[in-house]
């Protein structure tokens, strides 16, 4: 119903854009020429005027001209809170239809769960079997990361970017460390600022933390598909046409559906985790400490090195943040090799870049899979079993890992756009849902 104004006025977005990309390269040591070289009359600038700082660690782009982050035609283009998939581009939903005709996404039913319970399935299905294989019941699909290899560390952190990122970036900075950012796509709308240090000052790595934080195998198909198509995108067209490799499921929920949407469409692997500070309930009644998050961070960076540690940390609070500052010392002396989450493989952080600096090789869109050979029927349509207004509204602060952000976050964030209306309504559904659960 509310749909058709927002959908005409979301396609008639000006295409032309203002400028991010086209910047001339430069050489390398710029930033270390020698002052003596400086003449009085020198045609360029003096090295603290602020020019610099526009032209100072330039990632390269694909060349395409992208909307400002930041900008009113940037956040416009998104959808403010939980993406109504009756508005995503048509090749997503094609997409996801070529790939269930393919047989590549299994057919098992969407997991069901209400406030401060962990997702369960119908008919007795047994989410650690195989068929079903829950990452919130700890069941590891192949091909999915939980460990490290051995003496390595890998720096993650789960739901920025946010004001308290800036403290964490500041840490990351002085030491030299660089980080994965599992980044909401709702808060990149909301906080373009720290987006554009995590990738641009820092060059870290930018992976997918899904749109609103929902419990993924809670989604139909369709739900799944814009969870990921709009991270990406968003991620995609603020990165100079990086594609995100990685993305790690909210509250660690995933199965073998969610998977496969998340690998055979979107072409991301997925990372999870082997030690869980449960720092996001830090702020929490009942919720962890300060001293618990020291006495069990002592006990894993003193312990064994094989596997190596990948422990999920969040960029949610001060508290957080403090907790990493403070264990960081620990696991350089302990003598961890701490690096990037995405690159404990020794692989791309993005699937058509080697880094957030690197050169980037254009991608047709942010769809990765191809199942145009498919000899399945055209004719085959997707089932969606719930609508998007029916599922994902869980605000559970009580999952027993992973944090409290998501839709309500989502539908804070104020705008002046096409999609407010949308908005407004989800935040209704939202109220709605969340008396009535
Ligand atoms: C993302 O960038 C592409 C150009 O590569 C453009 O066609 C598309 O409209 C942009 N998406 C949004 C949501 O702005
Ligand atoms: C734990 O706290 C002690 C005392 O403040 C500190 O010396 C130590 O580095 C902390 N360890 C971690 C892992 O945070």
């Amino acid at each position: 119903m509310l749909s058709h104004l927002a959908v005409a006025a979301f396609f008639a977005l000006p295409l032309t854009q203002a400028v991010l990309t086209g910047r001339p390269a430069l050489t390398p040591d710029h930033d270390h020429a020698p002052v003596s070289k400086r003449l009085p009359s020198a045609w360029y600038q003096p090295d603290d005027h602020h020019v610099h700082s526009l032209f100072k660690r330039q990632s390269a782009t694909d060349g395409v001209t992208y909307a400002t982050v930041g900008s009113q035609e940037w956040l416009n283009a998104y959808p403010p809170g939980l993406p109504d998939t009756s508005q995503m581009p048509k090749e997503w939903v094609d997409a996801l239809n070529a790939a269930v005709a393919a047989g590549k996404i299994p057919d098992i039913p969407q997991s069901r769960n209400t406030a401060d319970q962990d997702p369960t399935y119908p008919d007795g299905l047994d989410p650690t079997s195989p068929k079903v294989c829950s990452g919130t019941y700890q069941c590891q699909i192949p091909g999915d990361i939980w460990d490290a290899p051995e003496g390595y560390l890998g720096c993650g952190f789960d739901d920025g970017p946010l004001p308290t990122s800036d403290k964490l970036y500041q840490f990351l900075q002085q030491n030299n460390q660089h980080a994965t950012h599992f980044f909401i796509g709702t808060n990149i709308l909301e906080n373009p600022k720290e987006f554009v240090m995590a990738f641009q000052t820092l060059q870290d790595d930018i992976a997918v933390h899904t749109w609103t934080h929902p419990y993924m195998t809670t989604l139909s198909n369709l739900d799944i598909v814009a969870q990921f198509g709009w991270t990406m995108e968003l991620i995609h067209n603020s990165t100079g046409g990086r594609l995100p490799k990685f993305w790690r499921p909210p509250y660690g929920d995933t199965d073998v559906r969610v998977k496969a949407i998340a690998h055979e469409i979107f072409g991301m692997t997925t990372i999870l985790w082997n030690q869980d500070t449960d720092d996001w309930s830090l702020d929490q009644k009942g919720g962890t400490s300060m001293d618990k998050i020291n006495t069990s961070m002592t006990k894993w960076l003193t312990g064994p090195k094989n596997p190596g540690l990948i422990i999920l940390e969040h960029e949610l609070s001060d508290q957080a943040v403090a907790a990493f500052m403070s264990a960081y010392p620990v696991m350089k002396s302990n003598g961890w090799n701490v690096v990037s989450s995405a690159q404990l493989s020794g692989a791309a952080p993005y699937q058509n870049s080697p880094s957030s600096n690197g050169p980037v090789t254009p991608a047709k869109g942010v769809i990765v899979g191809d199942f145009t050979s498919s000899t399945a029927p055209s004719s085959t349509t997707v089932t969606s079993t719930a609508s998007p207004s029916s599922t994902s509204h869980s605000t559970s602060t009580k999952g027993t890992k992973s944090s409290k952000t998501g839709s309500a976050v989502a539908l804070q964030i104020g705008v002046s756009s096409s999609w407010m209306l949308t908005g407004i309504v989800g935040a209704v559904v939202l109220a709605v849902v969340t008396l009535f659960a």
